[in-house]
């Protein structure tokens, strides 16, 4: 007889631009059953039958139900923190610290309380320190408090690459690493197009360039909408995650995780190559970097530190 007993379950708290994106991205992957859970319950309540409308035309069998009562989360695979402000033009992601740390605080806890086995992905701004947040929140272990922000922004790194060689998007490989902020570090050495390192195709004030454009990145599609920030880019990348969890892909994703002594950072939550798993964090090979890349991923874990003391010092 067959051990399985339900689909997957696959909370999203906070049914906004990116939230709901996500529920998207996950039914249209038929991920498993789908609940969205926002403060304002009716808007969540509103999406998830929409989504769930569109089944019958895409194909999909998955339950989508939404609202504000986190009892709808119970015993969930898998959740997703998408809830707080994002960003507006000239704000900065740090200047979300305060109010969606009191936000994020309050959805982990709900969250805990209905699934305390399940893997948390975080994605609300400023992703390090609110993945700092969730895990105080929750009490749970580091392999189930993961932050999206790698993926994404390797996803933009990937997509200016494809631009600028004029070749699919498939070809091209690369990660940045990091935090989610001005310092991130992609890294063109370990990026390649079609196998071919991408330092023996495109000259370097080339790759500068296109170093520069992904660290704007979010800010440069903040600049457009005017009134909000990017979300089909973050959601798929979240549901990446989502997908190597609930289908134990062991996938080797950029994701932040709290590091304990790996690179030289101890207790920080900062972007580095992890494998992702049905137990969620189950492994972080360690990558060779040069003296530059060192550099930089230093500076980019001390950002990060800056704004974990910052939180401190405000009590958050
Ligand atoms: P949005 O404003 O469209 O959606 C946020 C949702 O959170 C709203 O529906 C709001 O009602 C809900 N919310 C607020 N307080 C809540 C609470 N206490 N409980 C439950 N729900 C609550 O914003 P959007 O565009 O969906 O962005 C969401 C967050 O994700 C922002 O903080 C943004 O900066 C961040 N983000 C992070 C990315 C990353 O790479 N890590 C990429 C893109 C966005
Ligand atoms: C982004 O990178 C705003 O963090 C968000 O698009």
């Amino acid at each position: 007889m067959s051990n399985i007993t339900r689909r997957p379950k696959i909370s999203i708290i906070g049914a906004g631009f990116v939230g709901s994106t996500c529920a998207h991205w996950a039914a249209s992957k038929e991920l498993g059953d789908i609940v969205l859970i926002d403060i304002n319950g009716d808007a969540a309540k509103g999406k998830a039958l929409d989504l769930f409308e569109a089944s019958p035309v895409e194909g999909f069998d998955s339950n989508v139900q939404g609202g504000s009562d986190y009892a709808l989360t119970k015993d969930s695979d898998v959740v997703v923190i998408t809830a707080g402000l994002p960003r507006k033009p000239g704000m900065s992601r740090d200047d979300l610290l305060a109010t969606n740390s009191k936000i994020v605080k309050e959805c982990a806890q709900n969250v805990a309380k209905y699934s305390p086995n399940c893997v948390l992905i975080i994605v609300s701004n400023p992703l390090d320190a609110m993945c700092h947040v969730a895990l105080n929140a929750t009490g749970f272990p580091r392999e189930r408090v993961i932050g999206m922000a790698g993926v994404l922004d390797s996803a933009r790194f990937r997509s200016f690459v494809a631009m600028e060689c004029n070749v699919s998007v498939e070809d091209v490989q690369g990660f940045t690493l990091g935090g989610h902020g001005d310092t991130m570090v992609p890294m063109p050495r370990y990026t390649t197009v079609g196998g071919i390192p991408l330092t023996q195709l495109v000259a370097k004030d080339r790759i500068d360039s296109l170093v520069d454009r992904a660290r704007k990145g979010g800010a440069e599609i903040v600049e457009l909408l005017k009134t909000g920030s990017a979300y089909y880019a973050p959601a798929s990348s979240a549901i990446q995650m989502v997908e190597a969890i609930v289908r134990d892909k062991k996938r080797i994703l950029p994701c932040a995780v709290l590091l304990k002594g790996e690179y030289g950072v101890q207790d920080l939550f900062c972007g580095v190559l992890v494998k992702l798993g049905a137990k969620g964090l189950e492994g972080i090979p360690i990558l060779e970097m040069n003296a530059e890349e060192k550099d930089m991923f230093g500076k980019s874990a001390a950002a990060v530190k800056g704004l974990v003391d910052d939180m401190k010092r405000l009590g958050l």
